[in-house]
């Protein structure tokens, strides 16, 4: 299978090739994984926007990408758009009300980076190792994210002050 094949298409049948590819052990023996945590890709990275029209629509002047996917997901407060990069996204994420974590977060700091998230391959797995590993964790049990994935944040504190979000893809 040549590069140029495994990147071709949307990120989302990319991702899944890959986890059909990936050989459960042979990953586990890679170095610098362990057991339990296994990164498949950089799957977004999440700006938070005031005006998610306006944002999308500058994204499509200055850099000619335009929303794979527009999702409000109510339970986190939250209207993201997916906009594909390679095999990654940018998700630019508006407040749905001002008392959402993304709404506290625009009032306190601003527009701009909010956080990186890791595609896994199982995400209770993952879990697990950071609960072993002392992290620090936002959800200790995967939630529902959009596109039918599964979801979990680790909290900034302890890792960078950077808040990273765990997806776990549907089959
Ligand atoms: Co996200």
């Amino acid at each position: 299978m040549s590069i140029r094949a495994l990147t071709a298409g949307p990120p989302t049948r990319h991702l899944l090739h890959l986890r059909r590819t990936v050989p459960e052990r042979a990953s586990h023996q890679l170095p610098g994984y362990s057991v339990g945590m296994k990164l498949l890709n950089l799957d977004h990275v999440a700006i938070a926007v005031h005006d998610l029209d306006q944002a999308i629509e500058d994204h499509r002047r200055r850099y000619g990408v335009t929303p794979m996917y527009r999702e409000v997901v109510e339970e986190q407060g939250v209207e993201e758009a997916m906009l594909a990069v390679g095999g990654s996204f940018v998700q630019l994420l508006g407040a749905l009300r001002p008392d959402s974590p993304v709404g506290r977060f625009l009032q306190r700091r601003g527009e701009g980076l909010h956080h990186i998230a890791y595609a896994v391959v199982d995400i209770e797995a993952a879990l697990a190792h950071l609960k072993a590993e002392g992290a620090l964790l936002v959800d200790r049990e995967p939630r529902e994210g959009g596109r039918g994935t599964r979801i979990a944040f680790v909290h900034p504190r302890g890792g960078n002050q950077t808040l990273v979000e765990l997806v776990e893809y549907p089959l």
